[in-house]
């Protein structure tokens, strides 16, 4: 038993019983199993996902951000005015996460695939999209790229799902999906 001393001090010595062998094995070939189904399931599950990660410096992201508003901006929601922006398909959108936003608001296209950039001003804060149940975790100093084609138009929540402080809960972003007229 662990809560008593060894009754030899060198007791890593002393052979392994077979019970735990045996589970020493069965939590080694779990293991290895679990692990091979990270692989499995990256390619034929319905996985989150999958994204490539860059380094970049939280201001050299903003300035892409504001970049893409400034050129795509097609009006503002809400009583904070955050902007709506409408970039061309295909190509790269950003949404940049401090506390306590989602900047700025996206509208895509159905059927369209863009690059979707995520990185935060801050500190951590997690991406959910709902109601499709998507899950990114967003760093600052990570320029995060997901290859997106939205397949349901709608209006889309982005909720914090990292605990990131006092206004936390009341984190939450939208990304509209449009079909294409
Ligand atoms: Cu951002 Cu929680």
């Amino acid at each position: 038993m662990a809560i008593t001393s060894p009754e030899k001090r060198v007791w890593w010595n002393e052979p392994l019983h077979r019970p735990e062998v045996i589970w020493i094995t069965i939590a080694f070939l779990w293991g290895l199993l679990m692990f091979g189904m990270m692989v499995y399931w990256h390619v034929a599950g319905r996985q989150n996902l999958s994204n490539e990660a860059y380094k970049v410096f939280p201001e050299k992201f903003a300035e892409k951000v504001e970049d893409m508003v400034a050129k795509y901006k097609v009006r503002e929601e809400g009583a904070t005015k955050i902007p709506v922006v409408r970039p061309p398909p295909g190509s790269d959108v950003y949404v940049l996460s401090r506390l306590w936003e989602w900047w700025p608001i996206l509208e895509l296209e159905k059927g369209a695939t863009y690059r979707l950039h995520l990185s935060s001003m801050d500190w951590q804060h997690g991406f959910s999209l709902q109601p499709v149940n998507i899950n990114i975790q967003v760093h600052p100093g990570y320029d995060l790229v997901l290859s997106i084609t939205p397949d349901k138009a709608g209006e889309y929540t982005i909720v914090c799902n990292e605990f990131c402080g006092i206004g936390h809960h009341q984190m939450i972003g939208k990304i509209h999906v449009v079909d294409k007229k």
